[in-house]
């Protein structure tokens, strides 16, 4: 009896625990799909090899919408940003939240939609951000990797950098339009200001790099074939970067881009259009179709090549947004003590590790 009085009463701890607990009601919604696996946390602490130390709380400005912990999703005065969530960027997701909640005037105005592939990430995010406003969807990597072919370049790929494509159809239908962000960035402006961004009559926006050679983002086989390279006919298309996009979520739904997408996918499997991954089907799908966003937006290609320990500058021109595209990431390049000078604005917003 007080064998299982005390199972009893741990299970009850283990039920009541707030950093169990998804916060406020609304945000208890949650993907479906992992309700399965999240239903029993294995402890309070965060589990694995990771820990990272709790944010400060941020609070909205005084002329900010009312943003009180009860509302939804589909409050129509959110700001709704996606990220993926992953072991291996996952210490960059969390920076990258964590600035984008230091630089909003109105904090408790964003709601993250995270893209996961593995269980036991939303401990570990509730514990940084006790009262973040998120949801957890799982992105199955099956529905890709068929998709995928199977060079060995593409074979390195993580399916997740695909989850960017059915954005549209994982996130609830109320939201219509999201901030899609990569996990190694840090955005050190509002946020709001990104969101509010005019696409006039396009579907996404992007900051456009037209002095960049588009030819070499495609095999030769693509362009001498009539078949594929007219997908260009009547565009004058320009390379971007899919890692930070404003999305026209309702105008991606009603074309049904998502099948536009798996349509050269499939194509590529067959006929290799294309050496990289999930960029071409966006550039087939969008260049030269792209509302543009000034370049502060983008600061990208900080993280160089790793290979030969470059380091890169930033381009002329304001900064709201720095990117560290590239094979070098700045939690390896800290952690290894040979940091590019650009590393040290991204330490700040490093959560990594155990409290001080
Ligand atoms: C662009 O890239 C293609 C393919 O790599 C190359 O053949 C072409 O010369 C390049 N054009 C310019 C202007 O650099």
């Amino acid at each position: 009896m007080r064998f299982s009085g005390l199972v009893s009463a741990l299970l009850a701890i283990i039920v009541l625990s707030p950093s169990l607990q998804s916060f406020p009601p609304a945000e208890a919604i949650r993907s479906s799909h992992l309700d399965a696996y999240l239903r029993f946390p294995s402890s309070d602490a965060p589990p694995h090899r990771f820990s990272f130390r709790r944010a400060p709380l941020f609070r909205n400005a005084a002329d900010c919408a009312a943003a009180d912990a009860g509302i939804g999703v589909c409050s129509p005065s959110l700001v709704h940003v996606a990220i993926t969530l992953d072991f291996e960027y996952l210490r960059g997701s969390i920076a990258a939240v964590h600035s984008i909640l230091q630089h909003s005037s109105c904090p408790e105005s964003v709601f993250f939609h995270f893209l996961v592939s593995e269980t036991d990430l939303e401990s570990l995010v509730r514990a940084s951000f006790p009262e973040l406003k998120f949801k957890v969807y799982y992105f199955d990597p099956e529905i890709v990797r068929s998709m995928i072919s199977t060079s060995v370049r593409q074979a390195l790929e993580q399916p997740l950098n695909y989850a960017r494509n059915y954005l549209a159809d994982m996130l609830e239908p109320c939201v219509r339009r999201v901030i899609y962000l990569d996990s190694d960035l840090i955005v050190v402006d509002d946020i709001a200001k990104l969101w509010r961004t005019n696409l006039g009559s396009k579907t996404i926006g992007a900051p456009e790099y037209c002095h960049a050679n588009f030819t070499k983002y495609f095999t030769p086989a693509f362009w001498s074939d009539e078949r594929f390279s007219g997908a260009f006919r009547g565009r004058s298309p320009c390379y971007f970067n899919t890692g930070v996009m404003v999305m026209d979520l309702e105008r991606w739904r009603s074309v049904g881009y998502t099948e536009v997408i798996e349509r050269w996918m499939e194509i590529q499997k067959s006929d290799r259009i294309y050496e990289l991954g999930s960029l071409p089907p966006f550039l087939l799908v969008f260049a030269g179709e792209v509302a543009p966003i000034e370049h502060r937006w983008n600061q990208h290609g900080l993280g160089g090549d790793n290979v030969r320990g470059s380091c890169r500058d930033l381009h002329p021109g304001p900064v709201s947004l720095l990117h560290w595209s590239g094979s070098g990431k700045p939690w390896f390049r800290l952690d290894s003590r040979k940091p590019c000078p650009l590393d040290t604005l991204w330490a700040p917003y490093d959560l990594y590790g155990h409290s001080r």
